[in-house]
Protein backbone atom coordinates (compact mmCIF):
# COMPACT_ATOMS: atom_id res chain seq x y z
CA UNK A 1 0.00 0.00 0.00
CA UNK A 2 1.26 3.13 -0.75
CA UNK A 3 1.50 5.91 1.78
CA UNK A 4 -0.50 9.23 2.24
CA UNK A 5 2.21 12.28 1.54
CA UNK A 6 1.31 15.52 3.12
CA UNK A 7 3.64 18.56 1.42
CA UNK A 8 3.90 21.34 3.55
CA UNK A 9 5.70 24.22 1.90
CA UNK A 10 6.40 27.99 2.90
CA UNK A 11 8.82 31.18 3.60
CA UNK A 12 10.81 30.94 6.93
CA UNK A 13 8.48 31.82 9.82
CA UNK A 14 5.22 30.74 8.06
CA UNK A 15 4.13 28.55 10.51
CA UNK A 16 4.62 25.63 8.85
CA UNK A 17 6.97 23.71 10.97
CA UNK A 18 4.51 24.29 14.24
CA UNK A 19 2.08 23.26 11.64
CA UNK A 20 3.75 20.05 9.79
CA UNK A 21 4.60 18.43 13.95
CA UNK A 22 1.25 19.28 14.86
CA UNK A 23 -0.39 17.31 11.64
CA UNK A 24 1.86 14.97 11.56
CA UNK A 25 1.16 13.91 15.05
CA UNK A 26 -3.02 14.45 14.89
CA UNK A 27 -2.58 11.72 12.03
CA UNK A 28 -0.33 9.46 13.32
CA UNK A 29 2.14 10.12 10.09
CA UNK A 30 5.89 10.27 9.85
CA UNK A 31 7.14 14.17 9.62
CA UNK A 32 10.63 15.39 8.55
CA UNK A 33 11.50 18.85 8.39
CA UNK A 34 13.33 19.14 5.21
CA UNK A 35 15.05 22.62 6.11
CA UNK A 36 17.44 20.44 8.76
CA UNK A 37 18.56 18.52 6.22
CA UNK A 38 19.89 21.47 4.73
CA UNK A 39 20.69 23.01 7.91
CA UNK A 40 22.54 20.28 8.59
CA UNK A 41 24.84 20.54 5.38
CA UNK A 42 25.54 23.84 6.32
CA UNK A 43 26.52 23.50 10.12
CA UNK A 44 29.06 20.62 8.92
CA UNK A 45 30.55 22.82 6.31
CA UNK A 46 30.66 26.01 9.09
CA UNK A 47 32.55 23.25 11.60
CA UNK A 48 35.20 21.93 8.91
CA UNK A 49 36.14 25.70 8.47
CA UNK A 50 34.92 26.05 4.93
CA UNK A 51 32.85 28.69 3.40
CA UNK A 52 28.70 27.70 2.96
CA UNK A 53 29.05 29.10 -0.54
CA UNK A 54 32.02 26.86 -1.53
CA UNK A 55 29.77 24.85 -3.90
CA UNK A 56 32.20 22.24 -4.15
CA UNK A 57 32.78 21.38 -0.92
CA UNK A 58 28.78 22.00 -0.17
CA UNK A 59 28.12 18.93 -2.63
CA UNK A 60 30.84 16.87 -1.33
CA UNK A 61 29.39 17.45 2.56
CA UNK A 62 25.86 16.82 1.32
CA UNK A 63 26.85 13.32 -0.25
CA UNK A 64 28.26 12.49 3.39
CA UNK A 65 25.47 13.31 5.27
CA UNK A 66 23.99 10.21 6.78
CA UNK A 67 20.45 12.09 8.07
CA UNK A 68 19.41 8.77 9.94
CA UNK A 69 22.61 9.03 12.59
CA UNK A 70 20.51 11.40 14.56
CA UNK A 71 22.14 14.73 13.54
CA UNK A 72 18.78 16.56 12.30
CA UNK A 73 18.22 16.92 16.15
CA UNK A 74 21.32 18.49 16.95
CA UNK A 75 20.59 21.83 18.64
CA UNK A 76 22.70 23.97 16.67
CA UNK A 77 20.28 23.46 13.63
CA UNK A 78 18.11 25.80 15.29
CA UNK A 79 20.68 28.85 14.80
CA UNK A 80 20.73 31.50 12.93
CA UNK A 81 24.04 30.84 11.65
CA UNK A 82 23.07 27.73 10.35
CA UNK A 83 19.93 29.22 9.07
CA UNK A 84 22.01 31.35 7.00
CA UNK A 85 24.55 28.55 5.92
CA UNK A 86 21.12 26.49 4.92
CA UNK A 87 20.23 28.93 2.82
CA UNK A 88 23.35 29.33 1.02
CA UNK A 89 24.32 25.70 0.22
CA UNK A 90 20.82 25.33 -0.88
CA UNK A 91 21.46 27.33 -4.07
CA UNK A 92 23.63 24.33 -5.14
CA UNK A 93 21.99 21.89 -7.51
CA UNK A 94 23.97 18.91 -6.48
CA UNK A 95 23.15 19.55 -2.67
CA UNK A 96 19.75 19.74 -3.22
CA UNK A 97 19.97 16.12 -5.52
CA UNK A 98 22.67 14.36 -2.64
CA UNK A 99 19.44 15.27 -0.66
CA UNK A 100 16.50 13.74 -2.79
CA UNK A 101 17.00 10.15 -2.22
CA UNK A 102 16.75 10.46 1.54
CA UNK A 103 13.86 12.75 1.02
CA UNK A 104 11.80 10.48 -1.21
CA UNK A 105 12.35 7.22 0.65
CA UNK A 106 10.97 8.90 4.14
CA UNK A 107 7.37 9.66 1.51
CA UNK A 108 7.49 6.43 0.00
CA UNK A 109 8.01 4.44 3.40
CA UNK A 110 7.61 6.29 6.49
CA UNK A 111 9.86 5.04 9.41
CA UNK A 112 8.06 3.18 11.72
CA UNK A 113 5.83 1.38 9.29
CA UNK A 114 3.42 4.49 9.67
CA UNK A 115 1.02 4.53 7.04
CA UNK A 116 1.94 8.37 5.64
CA UNK A 117 4.56 11.28 6.09
CA UNK A 118 4.00 14.77 6.36
CA UNK A 119 7.07 16.83 4.77
CA UNK A 120 7.52 20.70 4.96
CA UNK A 121 10.28 22.69 3.09
CA UNK A 122 10.29 24.64 0.29
CA UNK A 123 10.19 21.90 -2.52
CA UNK A 124 8.36 19.61 -1.54
CA UNK A 125 5.09 19.43 -3.36
CA UNK A 126 7.37 20.69 -6.40
CA UNK A 127 10.14 19.07 -6.67
CA UNK A 128 10.62 16.67 -3.71
CA UNK A 129 7.46 14.80 -3.80
CA UNK A 130 5.15 16.09 -6.87
CA UNK A 131 2.76 13.30 -6.54
CA UNK A 132 1.74 14.00 -3.22
CA UNK A 133 -1.46 13.21 -1.79
CA UNK A 134 -2.51 16.78 -0.47
CA UNK A 135 0.14 19.69 -0.77
CA UNK A 136 -0.27 23.21 1.01
CA UNK A 137 2.20 26.73 0.86
CA UNK A 138 1.28 27.88 4.46
CA UNK A 139 2.20 31.89 3.78
CA UNK A 140 2.05 35.06 5.42
CA UNK A 141 2.94 38.39 5.05
CA UNK A 142 7.05 39.30 5.32
CA UNK A 143 5.98 41.59 8.43
CA UNK A 144 4.09 39.06 10.02
CA UNK A 145 6.66 36.84 9.65
CA UNK A 146 9.48 39.06 11.13
CA UNK A 147 7.17 39.75 14.31
CA UNK A 148 6.99 36.09 15.06
CA UNK A 149 10.59 35.19 14.45
CA UNK A 150 11.39 38.24 16.80
CA UNK A 151 8.74 37.06 19.50
CA UNK A 152 10.85 33.37 19.10
CA UNK A 153 14.57 34.94 19.65
CA UNK A 154 12.91 37.15 22.53
CA UNK A 155 11.24 34.41 23.96
CA UNK A 156 14.82 32.35 23.67
CA UNK A 157 16.69 35.36 25.80
CA UNK A 158 18.41 36.40 22.48
CA UNK A 159 18.01 40.41 21.88
CA UNK A 160 17.20 41.38 18.65
CA UNK A 161 16.53 44.70 16.52
CA UNK A 162 13.35 44.55 14.58
CA UNK A 163 14.63 46.22 11.57
CA UNK A 164 17.11 43.73 11.40
CA UNK A 165 14.87 40.65 11.92
CA UNK A 166 12.71 42.40 8.92
CA UNK A 167 15.75 42.84 6.91
CA UNK A 168 17.23 39.27 7.55
CA UNK A 169 13.64 37.95 6.77
CA UNK A 170 13.48 39.47 3.20
CA UNK A 171 16.71 38.44 2.43
CA UNK A 172 15.95 34.97 3.06
CA UNK A 173 12.63 35.30 0.81
CA UNK A 174 14.92 36.60 -1.82
CA UNK A 175 17.57 33.80 -1.71
CA UNK A 176 14.91 31.38 -1.55
CA UNK A 177 12.60 32.57 -4.10
CA UNK A 178 15.23 33.72 -6.65
CA UNK A 179 17.40 30.53 -7.04
CA UNK A 180 17.64 29.05 -10.35
CA UNK A 181 16.89 25.44 -9.13
CA UNK A 182 13.65 24.72 -6.67
CA UNK A 183 12.91 28.21 -6.09
CA UNK A 184 10.78 29.03 -3.24
CA UNK A 185 6.81 28.99 -4.85
CA UNK A 186 3.87 27.20 -4.54
CA UNK A 187 2.66 23.84 -6.61
CA UNK A 188 -0.05 24.96 -8.98
CA UNK A 189 -1.92 22.08 -7.36
CA UNK A 190 -1.35 23.74 -3.77
CA UNK A 191 -3.24 24.81 -1.27
CA UNK A 192 -2.63 28.37 -0.08
CA UNK A 193 -2.57 29.04 3.40
CA UNK A 194 -2.11 32.59 4.38
CA UNK A 195 -1.97 32.45 8.61
CA UNK A 196 -1.40 36.75 8.47
CA UNK A 197 -4.65 36.78 10.40
CA UNK A 198 -4.68 33.07 11.89
CA UNK A 199 -3.68 31.87 15.12
CA UNK A 200 -2.15 28.58 15.24
CA UNK A 201 -5.21 26.79 16.54
CA UNK A 202 -7.12 28.08 13.73
CA UNK A 203 -4.59 27.08 10.94
CA UNK A 204 -4.16 23.82 12.54
CA UNK A 205 -8.06 23.63 11.83
CA UNK A 206 -8.22 24.39 8.37
CA UNK A 207 -5.32 22.03 7.56
CA UNK A 208 -7.15 19.19 9.23
CA UNK A 209 -10.25 20.12 7.39
CA UNK A 210 -8.49 19.99 4.15
CA UNK A 211 -6.51 17.05 4.41
CA UNK A 212 -9.54 15.46 5.88
CA UNK A 213 -11.76 16.31 2.16
CA UNK A 214 -8.88 15.46 0.31
CA UNK A 215 -8.30 12.24 2.02
CA UNK A 216 -10.32 10.68 4.37
CA UNK A 217 -8.00 10.91 7.06
CA UNK A 218 -8.67 12.33 10.01
CA UNK A 219 -7.37 12.90 13.64
CA UNK A 220 -6.63 9.84 15.60
CA UNK A 221 -8.25 11.39 18.38
CA UNK A 222 -11.61 11.00 16.39
CA UNK A 223 -11.17 7.54 16.42
CA UNK A 224 -10.89 7.19 20.25
CA UNK A 225 -6.78 6.44 20.01
O1 LIG B 1 12.91 25.75 6.86
P1 LIG B 1 14.25 26.20 7.38
O2 LIG B 1 14.27 27.64 7.81
O3 LIG B 1 14.81 25.29 8.39
O4 LIG B 1 15.22 26.08 6.10
C1 LIG B 1 16.52 26.60 6.12
C2 LIG B 1 16.92 26.91 4.69
O5 LIG B 1 17.06 25.69 3.97
C3 LIG B 1 15.91 27.72 3.89
O6 LIG B 1 16.10 29.11 4.01
C4 LIG B 1 16.15 27.26 2.47
O7 LIG B 1 17.18 28.01 1.87
C5 LIG B 1 16.65 25.84 2.62
N1 LIG B 1 15.63 24.84 2.29
C6 LIG B 1 15.46 24.51 0.96
N2 LIG B 1 14.58 23.54 0.60
C7 LIG B 1 13.84 22.92 1.52
C8 LIG B 1 13.96 23.25 2.89
C9 LIG B 1 14.87 24.25 3.24
O8 LIG B 1 16.11 25.09 0.10
N3 LIG B 1 12.99 21.95 1.13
Amino acid sequence: MSSVVIAIDGPAASGKGTLSRRVAEALGFAHLDTGSLYRAVGVAVLRAGKDPADAHFAAQTARALHPEDGILNDPELRSDEAAEAASKVAVVPEVRAALLDFQRGFAACPPGGLPGAVLDGRDVGTVVCPDATVKLFVTASVEVRADRRLKELRDRGIPAIPSDVLEDMKARDARDSQRAVAPLRPAGDAFVLDTSALTADQAFDAALALIGSKTGVGPLSALGR
